[in-house]
């Protein structure tokens, strides 16, 4: 179910994110904070690949969306753009990728918002500079986590910490797969990225 046609979100979407690149900033980034791990390496979805793999998620009205290494806020803006989420949030470790996201709100607050209905007006949208194993995910219903350079230990940790979600709450993993008992897989889809393309898991906590 969406919220906005697709190409009216793309459309927003390509205004939000013209004129600069998540990867210089990554690339910087890591250099500044000597941050070298494979976990930090960057990548970015792409709107119509990425709207595939949230509808097999089905999101509801008035759900929570997290985006676990949220990057410049791509996923956590389309997500805000084209579904009925009551709230967004994008969780990422590297401030500067943060304080880009930041920027694309401000500009989404500023020219965008306010032409937009009343759900986007109460829609709630948060960029948190921090690491999404020890940030508080128990209001999420639909997490995304766009994994693919993230290692066996990592996972290892982010998979404990998504057994503690909420009943019913749904986790798309792309690029890696998620193996407990407590996360039940419903489907796999091929999502394309500005990368190449990747497998992406929806799993559902038990
Ligand atoms: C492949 S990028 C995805 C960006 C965005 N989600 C997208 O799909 O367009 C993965 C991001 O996860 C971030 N990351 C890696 N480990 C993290 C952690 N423990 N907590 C928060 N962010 C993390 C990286 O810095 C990187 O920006």
């Amino acid at each position: 179910m969406g919220r906005m046609e697709l190409a009216r979100a793309q459309e927003l979407f390509e205004q939000l994110y013209s004129g600069f690149s998540g990867y210089d900033i990554a690339r910087q980034e890591k250099e500044r904070l000597g941050k070298q791990e494979a976990a930090t390496t960057y990548g970015e979805v792409i709107p119509p690949a990425f709207h595939d793999v949230m509808l097999a998620a089905a999101p509801q009205a008035g759900e929570v969306f997290f985006d676990l290494g949220s990057g410049t806020g791509k996923a956590t803006m389309l997500a805000a753009l084209a579904f009925p989420f009551r709230r967004v949030v994008g969780i990422e470790l590297l401030p500067g990728l943060g304080d880009a996201a930041r920027k694309v709100l401000s500009h989404y607050d500023a020219q965008i918002r306010p032409h937009l209905g009343p759900e986007h007006q109460e829609q709630r949208i948060d960029f948190i500079d921090g690491d999404f194993l020890v940030e508080d995910l128990s209001e999420a219903d639909v997490l995304f986590a766009h994994g693919t350079c993230y290692g066996p230990e990592l996972m290892g940790k982010l998979t404990h910490k998504l057994e503690e979600l909420k009943p019913g709450a749904r986790v798309i993993m792309a690029g890696q797969t998620l193996a407990s008992p407590e996360l039940v897989f419903q489907k796999m889809k091929v999502m394309k990225t500005d990368w190449g393309s990747a497998l992406a898991a929806v799993y559902k906590r038990r």
